[in-house]
């Protein structure tokens, strides 16, 4: 069984590394990384280091480290074979059936067999709710000013106010009570026997991407409690992956995406022309979710309730959009509670000026983090200004920064010489805490270890750094080519990245571990990408580091091609080459 690079290469891209190794590791942020402690070995003081940029996983205390893959391997004791299965079963990407073993295949047709009784069921609920049966619940949805047109295009259905209805539709249709359970609609018991998860409630169902039904979320009519019961995950509903209404927004014709909380407010704005909302299943925005997204746009809006709740829901998802490079604004829907009431009350033009005078991340975060101060107190408005500030350094964009400096200056009248004095201060420490993070681990190797490995040093450091800054590669055109690190591992990432910044313009860390299938190797080859130069160094120290590693880099490889030609005309070329080695210079 062989799976493409290309396949591989998408398998390993839709697995975040965050999200896969938050399941496992208490993880922090910190800087640009985050920080745990080590699922694999044992540490008081966090010393795992995971880079979301780099998509890659580091541990300074054990040496362990490699991309999303090794990740897997390692903590599931698996082979790369059944790493690939795992992660694509994860993120819906469908393996070529010939391919694969015994077990996925088993958990393939498992998986087939749950989307066709939800399917079913997703008929059936939405055929009582037009049945004398369903009265209640059509009644319900009349009331809130759902349209019969929003009914199907929803698929809203009702759920009958028996509590095996479902169990026994599902049971004239052929399936085991084995598979039953396996859907999350029924629950079997020992002692009870056989009962819906859902009944006599208002049926949502959840649709993926793709169209299909995954799973359902039921509401019950008026002010019982739970108000919601949704499926619980199974092998094709995984709530952190999926969004409600995705399946429509996608092919919206407004560019954004509006994210919402609840069902509800997904059906009214679709109805009132916002094609373009999507929910989160009662979940938090989840790293898996933002990802779904990016396929469609980098820009969104929220929409998030207007209590405290949804306040800090919108902070959290604020810093995720921005961990994915997608820019959010964020919908005011005050005085009302969430944009079902908004819409139902003011209509749509009414959201549609919301969405036009909706605020930036950064302005909400700073507007939310400004009533928690009390401006009028000296002290209290020193503190606030000096948050603002750190949130300020955090803009990247130099421009951005200082549009947005200029409309805090503004608003809260504050002295803009003073606050862009911090803003810079807060600005350098940032980048120093970054630079801390990926340098070289200190782990403990055998002498004979240790002279080998210093005698190829230049070759990895070299690598290194033309991973950090592909930008090298213009100042080495000409004078280093893969060739020259002839050591075969160095050799085999060289090419690979070579060759990225070639078709790609841009070198992808993780996706160079996609090649080595054994651990070891992915552990030395992760090793490399973990080195970094240490960044305290002048302009002017960095470019003698830089000259001396490529000369090392190249005097080695003349070396080593002299010592294996036996083509004296050749020799002579590579003596003369060699003697010219000593005039390089790298100028950055
Ligand atoms: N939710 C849930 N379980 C609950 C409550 C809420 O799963 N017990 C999820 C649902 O996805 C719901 C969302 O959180 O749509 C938002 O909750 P809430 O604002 O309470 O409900 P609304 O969607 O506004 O529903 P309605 O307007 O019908 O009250
Ligand atoms: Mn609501």
């Amino acid at each position: 069984m062989r799976y493409s690079d290309d396949l591989i290469e998408e398998i390993r891209s839709r697995n975040d590394i965050v999200d896969i190794i938050s399941g496992y590791a208490n993880l922090k942020k910190k800087g640009n990384s985050y920080l745990a402690c080590c699922p694999f070995h044992h540490e008081k003081t966090p010393s795992f280091h995971v880079s979301r940029e780099k998509q890659m996983y580091h541990c300074f205390g054990c040496g362990v480290g490699g991309n999303v893959y090794t990740f897997v391997m390692e903590h599931e004791n698996i082979t790369f074979p059944e790493a690939i299965e795992t992660l694509a079963e994860k993120a819906g990407v469908q393996l070529p059936k010939e391919d694969l073993s015994e077990q996925a295949k088993r958990q393939e047709d498992k998986k087939i067999v749950i989307k066709d009784m939800n399917k079913l069921a997703a008929g059936y609920f939405h055929y009582l709710l037009k049945k004398e049966r369903g009265e209640k619940a059509y009644a319900y949805l009349l009331d809130r000013g759902i349209t019969d047109e929003t009914i199907i295009k929803f698929g809203l259905g009702y759920s009958d106010i028996y509590s095996d209805d479902l169990y026994k539709y599902l049971k004239s249709k052929g399936y085991t009570d084995e598979q039953l359970k396996d859907s999350g609609l029924i629950k079997i018991d020992e002692v009870h026997g056989a009962s819906d998860r859902f009944w006599n409630r208002v049926m949502y169902p959840i649709i993926d991407v793709r169209n299909r039904v995954i799973g359902f979320g039921g509401r019950v009519m008026g002010d019982g409690k739970p108000k919601y019961i949704n499926t619980s995950d199974t092998p094709i509903f995984d709530k952190s992956r999926n969004l409600y209404g995705l399946n429509l927004a996608k092919k919206s014709r407004r560019k954004d995406i509006i994210f919402c909380e609840g069902y509800m407010d997904v059906i009214s704005m679709h109805q009132a022309g916002f094609d373009n909302a999507v929910a989160s299943l009662g979940t938090a925005l989840t790293v898996g979710q933002v990802n779904l997204v990016k396929r469609f746009t980098d820009n969104v809006y929220l929409a998030y309730d207007s209590d405290g709740a949804g306040i800090k829901a919108a902070l959290k998802a604020l810093e995720i959009l921005r961990e994915f490079e997608i820019s959010a604004r964020v919908i005011s829907l005050k005085p009302y509670k969430d944009p079902d009431e908004l819409i139902r009350a003011e209509g749509m033009q009414t959201f549609e000026k919301r969405i036009e005078t909706a605020e930036s991340g950064i302005m909400f975060e700073i507007t939310v983090l400004s009533e928690a101060y009390d401006q009028k107190d000296p002290a209290a408005r020193t503190a606030f200004q000096k948050e603002v500030a750190k949130k300020l350094a955090t803009i990247e964009e130099p421009l951005e920064r200082k549009n947005y400096l200029q409309a805090v200056v503004a608003r809260y009248q504050i002295d803009e010489k003073n606050l862009s004095n911090v803003v810079t201060r807060y600005g350098t420490n940032i980048i120093k805490i970054d630079n801390s993070i990926f340098e070289q681990g200190q782990t403990r190797k055998s002498p004979s270890e240790q002279k080998e490995e210093k005698k190829h040093e230049p070759q990895k450091l070299l690598l290194s750094w033309l991973i950090d800054e592909p930008a090298l590669f213009q100042k080495l055109d000409g004078i280093i080519e893969p060739k020259d690190f002839y050591e075969s591992i160095y050799h085999e990432i060289a090419t690979i990245i070579y060759r990225q910044f070639e078709e790609k313009g841009e070198v992808m860390p993780a996706v160079i571990l996609n090649r080595f299938t054994d651990i070891e190797e992915q552990k030395k080859a992760a090793d490399i990408v973990h080195t970094k130069l240490k960044m305290e160094l002048s302009p002017e120290e960095k470019e003698k580091a830089i000259t001396d590693v490529v000369k090392k880099v190249k005097l080695a490889s003349i070396n080593h091609e002299i010592n294996h030609t036996k083509d004296m005309k050749h020799q002579q070329t590579l003596i003369t080459e060699r003697g010219k080695v000593a005039k390089l210079h790298i100028s950055l």
